[in-house]
């Protein structure tokens, strides 16, 4: 058989055994194709294989005839032949029932056990029904499998090189030439793989993650559950486009968020891909609804680099220098900051709401408001818990005057502040949500959730994109929404976020340089300031010292801040509490190298 493989060098096989080991088994030319080796195991398999069929290979192309003996030879769950197109390592994989075949444009040939067939409660498939009719030919392109499955790093720091090491030095150098330096990068390194609250470069050095590729992970990197979720609806139907015919993840999804977001009125959620998205989203349907075009939005504000988004967020450098003109109608207040309100804390509340309600009645009139978007927590402002009372206060406001209140919660929601959305702490129902980030565990889906009469007053066709509500997305975000639930991450959020609340201000007693200690949940972060008497804003280039000596040391964390000078600390919510204090240790010593 190895002899007929070779014969057809550009083909390859893939044998899938439905008893361990699972590994894939692969033809020489396949190994060389996709740079995979075959361990021992697969060999020796192979082998035994090899002299199962040996002599039923008839003289049709060798590798179809090679799929055909085996075929009887199983049990099999999958074999896949496929004859690379001009060169190229991609597979083309039709699936079809086990006693079926097909061929695809391309020259491959699969034969698969259906689902059904592998559950051992199947009933057989009736004589009478056509094949193709019970078992619906699905096509597919797929990765070798080693890439898609869900890795295990041991979840410790481990240093073994100079960070960044050699290779990321050499992918950064690429890098360089291949990408503008407007996509930046705050750590020069690159990830190889990651899982649970590691991420592992491609030297080799084990990071503890604190950044969560800004608050997306969570349930942890590679949560096992979510590239399960991911992977069988890769399998199933990766697009039609939800506007050519729906699909069923987009549906559910639509559901579970309808009813985890706060408030009893019904409500409907539709998809996008990103944060920003769903805030042009979102101001869209509020516009609609009331007829209306201000928005007021605030100081420390970010909502995204979309047009609109850019115009609602805040900081000028670097989200929108020569960047403009800007959307009109937009109009801005200040934040309810506690730590920097002119009038103290204890006045910053009622203080905001005031001169919110004076600005928005004497200089743009309620009647023209059509929403107030405001981040429960601020998130790339400086994770700044708003003064309480504020939010209620705004709310009551917007409710008076028929003004849409919207809440982006694309970085504090689910469960990042110890609940599904940061706002059900202040007892407000927003009458817009907005996810994104963490919803979808690591593949892009946002949402805007909201009040079904506000949700509905858009006319058909006035919502949607291409990929809005992707089915791979959708389902893995059914599995983080899972995940939360069965492993009680709102809880945990919430009592480990005390413990990092805790730690932090003990380290705040040590260190003078710590101004602030604030957060909710597990969305904590320290503002630090070169004198806490005048709170003057630490300058950049300390905290970036900071963050580079965490980095040496094997752990990731993110700035953030209008002023640039807060700490921010987004572990997944299922990190281990070991390594948790080992990354806060890291993160402690090195803020006392930085600022003595
Ligand atoms: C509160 C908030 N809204 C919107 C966005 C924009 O999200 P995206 O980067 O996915 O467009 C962000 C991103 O950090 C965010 O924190």
């Amino acid at each position: 058989m190895r002899e007929l493989a070779r014969a057809a060098p550009s083909s390859f096989l893939v044998v899938v055994p439905a008893t361990p080991p699972r590994e894939h088994l692969w033809t020489e030319g396949e190994a060389r194709a996709t740079g995979h080796s075959r361990s021992d195991a697969a060999l020796a398999r192979f082998a035994e294989l090899e002299a199962e069929v040996e002599g039923e290979v008839g003289d049709e192309n060798p590798m179809l005839a090679i799929g055909d003996a085996l075929r009887d030879h199983g049990p099999f769950d999958e074999i896949v032949i496929s004859t690379l197109p001009k060169g190229l390592s991609k597979w083309l994989k039709v699936d079809l029932p086990r006693r079926a075949e097909g061929r695809s444009g391309s020259g491959s040939r699969t034969w698969s056990r259906s689902r059904r067939d592998r559950r051992p409660d199947a009933a057989p498939p009736s004589a009478d029904v056509p094949a193709r009719r019970r078992e619906p030919r699905r096509a597919r392109l797929s990765l070798p499998p080693e890439r898609g499955s869900s890795v295990d790093i041991p979840q410790e720091r481990k240093v073994v090189t100079e960070i960044p090491g050699p290779r990321s030095r050499e992918w950064f150098e690429r890098r360089a030439t291949a990408v503008p330096q407007g996509v930046f990068n705050t750590h020069p390194i690159v990830t190889a793989r990651a899982s649970g609250a590691i991420i592992e470069d491609v030297d080799g050095n084990r990071l503890i993650d604190f950044a969560t590729g800004i608050s997306v992970l969570n349930v942890g990197h590679t949560s096992p559950a979510v590239v399960a979720a991911a992977q069988r609806q890769l399998e199933l139907d990766t697009h039609t486009c939800f506007h050519v015919t729906a699909n069923e993840p987009y549906i559910e999804l639509a559901e579970r968020l309808n009813a985890l977001a706060p408030g009893d009125a019904p409500k409907k959620t539709m998809f996008a891909n990103s944060g920003a998205e769903a805030v042009e989203n979102a101001v869209k349907i509020a516009r609609k609804a009331t007829g209306r075009q201000a928005i007021v939005t605030f100081d420390h504000a970010f909502h995204g680099r979309t047009l609109l988004a850019m115009s609602l967020t805040a900081k000028v450098m670097p989200y929108k220098q020569g960047m403009g003109p800007f959307a009109p109608e937009i109009y801005r207040l200040p934040f309810a900051y506690p730590y920097r309100w002119p009038g103290g804390a204890e006045r910053c509340a009622e203080e905001a709401l005031d001169y919110a309600r004076e600005e928005i009645h004497k200089h743009i009139g309620e009647e023209n408001v059509a929403a107030v978007i405001l981040e429960p927590i601020q998130g790339e402002g400086g994770f700044i818990v708003p003064a309480e009372g504020f939010v209620k206060g705004l709310a009551e406001f917007c409710a008076e005057h028929r003004i849409v209140f919207i809440a982006d919660e694309v970085q504090s929601g689910m469960g990042r502040a110890g609940r599904w959305f940061a706002i059900e702490d202040d007892g407000v129902v927003p009458d817009l949500i907005t996810s994104a980030k963490s919803l979808g565990g690591g593949l892009p889906i946002s949402a805007v959730t909201g009040r079904a009469d506000v949700m509905d007053s858009v006319h058909v066709g006035g919502l949607g994109g291409t990929y809005g509500g992707n089915p791979v997305a959708a389902a893995a975000a059914l599995a983080v929404l899972d995940q939360i639930e069965k492993e009680g991450l709102l809880e945990r959020s919430r009592t480990l976020g005390e413990k990092i609340t805790g730690r932090l201000r003990e380290m705040q007693d040590r260190h003078k340089a710590i101004g602030d200690v604030r957060g909710r949940g597990m969305m904590n972060a320290i503002e630090l300031v070169t004198d806490r008497g005048t709170k003057e804003p630490l300058d950049g280039q300390s905290g970036n010292a900071i963050v580079k000596r965490c980095l040496e040391e094997g752990v990731v964390i993110l700035k953030a801040g209008t002023f640039d000078n807060v700490i921010r600390l987004l572990p997944p919510l299922t990190i281990d509490e070991t390594l948790l204090e080992d990354g806060l240790s890291i993160l402690d010593e090195a803020i006392g190298a930085g600022t003595g």
